[in-house]
């Protein structure tokens, strides 16, 4: 029998965005077998997917429950282990919940949920069955971004003075500037994204990444939105100021309509001794800056980055890896959990993260709706 984890996919199918990556990352280590599969809602869409993907079609089915119906009838050896769960936001928690009461380990993607009630409900499931359960904070998966929590882990920042984080795309214009268009996409749809876009969809890996590297924790929040056209209930543009504590403070920015803009997720953090500064974008150079010494960048795959960072590189340095090894770095780690075998805290976002992510967009809203307030975020 194969060795490799039996893996389930949820959405993803021809038509996402996400999938291939999903389906690519999760074969890089050679640690997953996909076994399972609802694509697509369409059938006979789901079925010509895995055709053409070349997954057996016994296991592809018409639907989430008859998945999770069909699977418990096999034996626990044969069974899906852990499923991927790619589809919009709004279904997020009633597939988790479901794979978590059956005995499943989930990989979810961002954000968990729609809701911060739900979930706290996904985690309270969680601990009893103590089910792996990651949020695929993608970002979280590069070396130069391990390095960084490592470096600032090790004090060599010092006390942390501010944070800049920011999420630019520009990809909604089109959408938001044709009023038939605004009304039809699901990320702009309360009922199927949640209630918030900008912050929902990207700010909310900003969060992350401030809590990810930093150690720190966002304890308040003063947030103001732009909407763009009164009759869109979504935010697309929107500044967050943070605190982590009274000296630590910074901004997380947030915009869909940043004209030109691709996927400029960048992230600055100062300290008393010196600070980091990486982008998405160019995500092989860390640059570690300071009063006294000239500025310094660190790449990865050299002897001189942490265990956790070395450990996300396969090539020696110079072999640029990207967003598809990012994301195999993260199923690595799940691949390790379920196995019981040792792993390092920073190898994936779990569901606890997917609570402050949750806690995080419903405060940006409670704070803009507020009236420009700041908002205390309490778990
Ligand atoms: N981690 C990241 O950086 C990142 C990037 C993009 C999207 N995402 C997240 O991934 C999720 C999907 O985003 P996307 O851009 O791929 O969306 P998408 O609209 O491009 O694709 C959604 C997929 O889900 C399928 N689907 C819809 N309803 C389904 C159902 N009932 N059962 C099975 N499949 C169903 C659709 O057919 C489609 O294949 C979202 O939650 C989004 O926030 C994360």
């Amino acid at each position: 029998m194969s060795k490799k984890i039996r893996l389930g996919i949820l959405g993803g199918g021809a038509d996402s965005l996400i999938g291939v990556l999903h389906r690519v990352a999760s074969q890089i280590n050679d640690n997953y077998q996909i076994v399972g599969a609802v694509f697509n809602p369409d059938y006979e869409e789901n079925l010509a997917f895995a055709k053409e993907i070349d997954i057996p079609t016994d296991r592809i089915y018409k639907d989430f429950d008859t998945l999770v119906a069909e699977e418990m009838k096999l034996p626990k050896e044969d069974r899906i282990q852990v499923c991927s769960i790619l589809t919009p936001n709004f279904l997020h928690f009633p597939m988790a919940k479901k794979l978590l009461d059956n005995g499943f380990h989930v990989i979810c993607e961002k954000p968990m949920t729609t809701t911060h009630d739900e979930a706290k409900i996904l985690l309270e499931a969680q601990k009893k069955t103590g089910a792996v359960f990651a949020v695929t904070h993608t970002y979280t998966g590069y070396p130069m971004v391990r390095q960084m929590r490592e470096m600032i882990k090790a004090g060599e920042l010092g006390k942390i003075h501010k944070v800049d984080a920011r999420y630019y795309q520009g990809w909604i214009n089109p959408i938001i500037h044709n009023k038939e268009k605004r009304s039809s996409v699901w990320r702009l749809d309360p009922k199927k994204a949640g209630i918030s876009s900008c912050m929902g969809d990207i700010g909310v890996h900003a969060f992350n990444l401030v809590e990810y590297t930093t150690g720190l924790k966002i304890r308040s929040l003063l947030c103001d939105f732009n909407y763009l056209y009164s009759d869109n209930q979504m935010d697309v543009d929107g500044t967050v100021l943070i605190r982590m504590g009274e000296h630590s403070k910074g901004v997380i920015r947030g915009s869909q309509v940043a004209t030109g803009e691709e996927n400029g997720l960048a992230i600055a953090i100062y300290g008393e001794k010196a600070s980091l500064r990486w982008e998405q974008e160019r995500p092989n150079y860390l640059y570690k800056m300071s009063d006294t010494e000239p500025t310094q960048i660190y790449k990865p795959g050299h002897a001189y980055n942490s265990k956790l960072s070395l450990d996300g590189t396969k090539l020696p340095p110079g072999h640029p890896e990207g967003i598809f090894d990012s994301m195999a770095n993260i199923y690595l780690g799940v691949a390790r959990a379920i196995r019981g075998q040792k792993y390092n805290d920073g190898e994936f976002p779990t569901i606890v993260d997917g609570v402050r992510g949750l806690n995080f967009i419903e405060s940006t809203v409670e704070s803009h709706k507020k009236g420009n307030v700041w908002v205390e975020l309490v778990d």
